[in-house]
């Protein structure tokens, strides 16, 4: 077995994503039931995609052309971006030539500048307003291990289909049969300043729709911030659960405020909607990390 993955392939995301589901997957994994077409159209940076085992056919979407750009990357030329991004240190003085001068002049150059970035910004956040320099050698991943997550991220990709449409096309076409992972941005909260793709009012009205549509061929399980609307949008769900779990987040320095954290708890609290029975016989929740 390679160091860092479980004999079911359960590894971590290659990214650091602001609103990820890494905290949450032990709850979220013991729902999954049993399927052989995974899809997530809303993949972001994929914690429950990464944390589950591969089924026969696995979807990956998302309308962040950037991300899906890396993805893609590390899926097909894992080598070509570590070679891009060998020699260079988590450096504030790098964050700001790669955000702000670096001029991408290839797919490579965009997908090695994205991962960069990523890696060394706080939170993971790339919405270029809020993107500051947030890298530490106690609490990051040091440049040293990012070939290793790379390669390691590549096995997990081989044959998952990426896909960079709106959710809408992906959840229609999904097969029939399919489970869906649908973690969407909060719908009370401004989550536009993390993500680079705004998601309005009707973007959430298009997703009930198009789960509505779909719910007598598809099984979703579906994560959101726990607000009365949303409880009223989806009455028509088999289940609805309020659920929260405990966090920690290890220091980490906002360049922003610079407010310096040590080991913060939090708490997470969302609701998980299904169209199915949560009891059903758990999928995958043994395997869990
Ligand atoms: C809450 S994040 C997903 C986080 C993910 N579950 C994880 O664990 O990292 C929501 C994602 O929806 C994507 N998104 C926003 N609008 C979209 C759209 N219309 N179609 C597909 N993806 C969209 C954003 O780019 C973002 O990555």
């Amino acid at each position: 077995m390679k160091k860092g993955n479980n004999s079911n392939g359960s590894i971590n995301s290659p990214f650091r994503y602001a609103g990820g589901k890494f905290y949450a997957r032990k709850l979220i994994l013991e729902h999954i039931p049993h399927h052989s077409c995974y899809c997530e159209p809303l993949v972001g940076g994929g914690s429950i995609f990464f944390a589950k085992e591969k089924v026969k056919r696995n979807i990956l979407n998302d309308l962040d052309e950037e991300l899906m750009n890396v993805y893609r990357f590390i899926r097909d030329e894992p080598e070509n971006l570590i070679r891009f991004l060998e020699g260079k240190p988590a450096k504030k003085e790098l964050h700001h030539y790669y955000k702000n001068i670096f001029k991408p002049e290839s797919e490579l150059d965009r997908a090695g500048r994205w991962y960069f970035l990523n890696r060394i910004s706080f939170s993971g956040i790339m919405n270029n307003q809020n993107c500051y320099f947030g890298y530490g050698d106690k609490f990051s991943m040091r440049p040293e291990n990012w070939p290793r997550n790379i390669l390691r991220t590549s096995e997990k990709l081989h044959n998952v289909e990426l896909y960079c449409e709106d959710f809408e096309s992906i959840i229609d076409n999904a097969p029939d049969g399919s489970f869906l992972f649908v973690d969407p941005p909060y719908f009370n909260a401004d989550q536009d300043k993390f993500y680079t793709c705004t998601f309005n009012y009707e973007d959430h009205l298009r997703l009930r729709d198009v789960l509505r549509r779909n719910s007598n061929r598809l099984l979703f399980l579906l994560t959101y911030d726990n607000s009365n609307e949303l409880w009223s949008l989806y009455d028509w769900a088999a289940e609805i659960h309020e659920r929260e779990w405990n966090y920690c987040i290890n220091r980490t320095d906002d360049q922003k405020t610079k407010v310096k954290r040590k080991g913060e708890r939090y708490k997470g609290r969302e609701i998980f909607i299904f169209n199915y029975k949560s009891n059903t016989q758990p999928y995958l929740w043994q395997s869990a990390k």
